[in-house]
């Protein structure tokens, strides 16, 4: 899979699938399933580290989740994130940290909001980029919360941005709660494919966080359907390794060497 392809997909009709991945056993299995886009997304931030928003997520922690998923990818497209700060400053800076993702295997990078200058100049130098507007996690002290973006007064500031995007040159974008309805006006008025998560099923594509749709999390949220009850199934898995250890049930001979 390649951003050219994907970018394509939009003429053909074809819905693109992207889930997030952070390490070679996620992305295994995203790749596995034929998923077209991986995301090594900035909410390792807070699925994995335990963070309370993306915020403190470090260049350091993406190269190091970058480098993790790439070993398990095999076909699908690898996007990594910018992490806050590390593009927003200046074009140099977005430039030199999207070259360092790329170095440590991502094919994309990821940043958030209409940062026009930096997308274009990321473009020039040969990376693709996806944008993500809408409720943009990394500007949630703007927002007072991880609020639906686009439901009043503003809906014309997020149609501006997603323009923005698309004509500085991403390939694709992520809009993120947003109304479908929103989301739907978007589509239809930009050149990439849009991938919505929370934004309806007009997007030309969907993501969604790995942990949320295998039903890892403890927090479930109505933009997410949970394919498989993976803390009841995982759960129940590791209190049958407690209960057969206690009592010297397991290993049995076929496990002894
Ligand atoms: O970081 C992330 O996982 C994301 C997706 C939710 C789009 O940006």
């Amino acid at each position: 899979m390649t951003a050219p392809k994907i970018r394509a997909m939009k003429q053909k009709g074809g819905k693109v699938t992207c889930v997030t991945a952070y390490d070679i056993s996620s992305a295994t299995l995203c790749d596995l399933a034929g998923v077209d886009v991986i995301l090594v997304g900035d909410s390792v931030g807070n699925v994995v580290l335990g963070m309370e928003t993306t915020l403190p997520v470090t260049m350091a922690d993406m190269i190091h989740h970058t480098m993790a998923a790439r070993k398990g990818i095999h076909r699908a497209l690898l996007v990594a994130d910018l992490p806050f700060g590390s593009y927003q400053a200046s074009v140099e800076r977005a430039v030199e940290s999207a070259i360092a993702l790329v170095k440590a295997g991502a094919e994309a990078v990821k940043l958030e909001g209409p940062y026009t200058e930096q997308i274009s100049a990321i473009v020039r130098a040969g990376i693709p980029v996806m944008g993500h507007v809408g409720m943009t996690p990394q500007s949630v002290n703007n927002f007072g919360g991880f609020k639906v973006q686009g439901k009043g007064d503003d809906a014309e500031a997020v149609i501006a941005a997603a323009r923005a995007v698309d004509e500085a040159g991403a390939f694709a974008m992520v809009l993120e709660l947003v109304p479908a309805g929103l989301a739907a006006q978007i589509t239809d008025r930009v050149s990439c494919p849009t991938i919505g998560i929370g934004a309806g099923p007009r997007c030309d594509g969907q993501v969604q966080v790995f942990h949320d749709m295998l039903g890892l999390s403890e927090e479930r949220f109505r933009h997410v359907k949970a394919y498989a009850e993976g803390r009841k199934v995982f759960i129940e898995a590791l209190q049958q390794y407690v209960q057969e250890v206690r009592d010297s049930k397991f290993p049995g001979n076929e496990h002894s060497v």
